[in-house]
């Protein structure tokens, strides 16, 4: 029988132009109100975990969601996120608070961090090359990973930017 911690499922899901990039100057290079949707829809309702310097960028925590930081200074606070200094203490946490799905939304430290125990990997692959960015999603080999699926979207009239989701698996 699988245990408490090895059922806990670790789903990465990122917004990456096609070099790569996915920050630039401690923020995202883009402002794409489709991919927030996308983003709020599949993780609403699901711990998520960032590292301390994507929690920096964020007004305020994301509602509906436990938002969850890595830090390993122990004494960061903020209103409605709650600090960890290792993996080993969000998976306590995770055990505890039974939650078993859990998404990993960045930034780069954090998906390297996470891509070994990581089942699922969704990345938005913003149609464009970013000048000057500064912050690039991890490396990632095939195999184990395939791309599995590719989802085209009907680009919204005011976007900055298409975008197709990419969804990869071990
Ligand atoms: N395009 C996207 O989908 C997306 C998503 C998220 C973020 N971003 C962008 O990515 C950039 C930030 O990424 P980043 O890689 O610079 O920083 P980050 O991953 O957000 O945060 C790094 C911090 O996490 C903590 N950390 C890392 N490894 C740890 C470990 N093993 N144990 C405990 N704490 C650990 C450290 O915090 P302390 O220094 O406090 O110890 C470290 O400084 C920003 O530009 C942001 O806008 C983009």
């Amino acid at each position: 029988m699988k245990d408490a911690v090895s059922e806990i499922e670790y789903i990465l899901i990122a917004a990456v132009d096609l070099g790569g990039v996915m920050g630039l100057s401690g923020t995202l290079p883009w402002h794409i109100p489709s991919d927030f949707k996308h983003f709020k829809k599949t993780t609403e309702g699901h711990p998520m975990i960032m590292g301390r310097k994507t929690c920096e960028s964020l007004k305020g925590a994301l509602p509906n969601r436990d938002n969850l930081v890595l830090s390993r200074n122990t004494t960061h606070q903020k209103d409605g996120f709650l600090f960890f200094s290792s993996q080993k203490s969000i998976e306590d946490w995770a055990v505890q608070n039974k939650k078993n799905k859990i998404f990993v939304v960045g930034g780069a430290e954090i998906y390297s961090l996470y891509l070994a125990v990581a089942t699922s990997i969704l990345i938005s692959r913003i149609e464009t090359k970013v000048v000057g960015g500064d912050t690039y999603f991890p490396e990632f080999a095939s195999p184990p990973w395939h791309l599995e699926e590719k989802i085209k979207n009907e680009p919204g009239a005011q976007e900055e930017f298409p975008w197709h989701l990419e969804i990869w698996k071990k």
